[in-house]
């Protein structure tokens, strides 16, 4: 019989560290590529990233632990769907740290240490040379978390692409130690390729108060699950132009957040041209503007609203999707370093 190539299926996979509820940020940089992957990969994966969000929560188990379900249900609220995506606590498929043992070999430390997205974590956390060892190798975890699975496609915001970057130079050192040799690009090939990210058709949102990055630590954010009077408060507070005093005033519209998040929220692209136009030669308030955004902001989540009180009433049954899906999980992970222990020569 002739040797047939069989297409690799199209797996994803992507994650979140259960710090927090998810913003607005999260939305417009990463979940709604999970969305469309999960239709369009034959196969796609949502982690917990407990142990991820450990490295820097040693203290403070409890606030993962609590966040856990928060983002579960975050993201199923936001139409994650556990038919199709296989959603499961990073902690409780321990293969991953396995792996993640082998990779520390294949990376410096020098390398870590320059990683551009643990730097400026280290830098907002107020870390020194005092960083917990295992923060500083979370490139390597994630690595893992992301190969196990054969994973190709990872929706990320655009801060986490250094880490891939990083992932894909342990592909290409795993490869050239333990592969099959090189294919007709110079490429190493073996048990593992090479991740793809995918980042947001909107790579950053800017802050409530126009900082360059909504965060959960500058609090400057609105999150999936505030409510209509949250929205609306929040929305109030929002950085315009501060030259804009009176209404009659002509007004600044680059640099006004308001119209940012009206640019990317807002799908009357037509009438929002004319309210722009009209901003700029003066006649129209903050207050106005600010009315119309916060209105689509609250009737565009009012389904994940609805949703998520939903699934708050009933939790056990949010654990329970994340017990099958890790079990799930697990079984790939193993068939994986069943696969890595053959390749390294450790399949004693
Ligand atoms: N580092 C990611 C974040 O902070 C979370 C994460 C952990 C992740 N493991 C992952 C994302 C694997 C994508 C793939 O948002």
């Amino acid at each position: 019989m002739p040797h047939t190539h069989e297409k690799k299926p199209h797996i994803a996979l992507t994650g979140d560290r259960p710090t927090g509820k998810l913003h607005l940020g999260h939305f417009v940089g990463s979940i709604q590529n999970r969305l469309k992957l999960q239709n369009d990969a034959d196969q796609s994966f949502y982690m917990i990233a407990d142990v991820q969000a450990l490295t820097d929560n040693a203290d403070n188990p409890e606030k993962v632990r609590n966040n856990v379900l928060e983002v579960a249900m975050d993201n199923i609220a936001a139409g994650l769907d556990p038919t199709k995506t296989t959603m499961f606590i990073q902690s409780l498929v321990p293969e991953i740290a396995e792996l993640t043992v082998y990779f520390m070999n294949l990376v410096t430390l020098a390398r870590l240490k320059r990683n551009p997205t643990v730097k400026s974590e280290m830098k907002d956390k107020g870390y020194e040379e005092d960083v917990p060892a295992g923060f500083l190798l979370y490139p390597i975890s994630q690595a893992a978390d992301i190969l196990i699975f054969k994973a190709e496609t990872v929706p990320v915001g655009e801060d986490q692409l250094p880490v891939i970057e990083q992932a894909n130079e342990i592909v290409d050192k795993f490869n050239r130690f333990y592969g099959t040799g090189e294919n007709a690009d110079g490429e190493a090939e073996g048990v593992f390729q090479k991740i793809i990210p995918l980042v947001g058709a909107t790579a950053r949102l800017v802050g409530l108060d126009g900082s360059a990055k909504m965060s959960k630590s500058l609090d400057n954010g609105i999150y999936l699950s505030d409510n209509e009077a949250t929205i609306r408060a929040k929305v109030k507070q929002m950085y315009t132009d501060p030259d804009h005093i009176h209404k009659e005033q002509p007004g600044k519209v680059e640099g006004n957040v308001v119209f940012t998040y009206l640019d990317i929220f807002d799908e009357d692209k037509a009438r929002l041209e004319e309210l722009k136009a009209q901003y700029r030669a003066g006649g129209l308030g903050d207050v106005e503007i600010k009315e119309r955004l916060a209105t689509i902001l609250v009737d565009s989540f009012e389904e994940f609203r609805m949703r998520r009180s939903a699934l708050e009433a009933d939790k056990e049954a949010v654990m329970r999707i994340l017990e099958a899906g890790t079990e799930r999980a697990r079984e790939v992970a193993r068939a994986t370093m069943q696969e890595v222990r053959k390749a390294m020569h450790i399949d004693y």
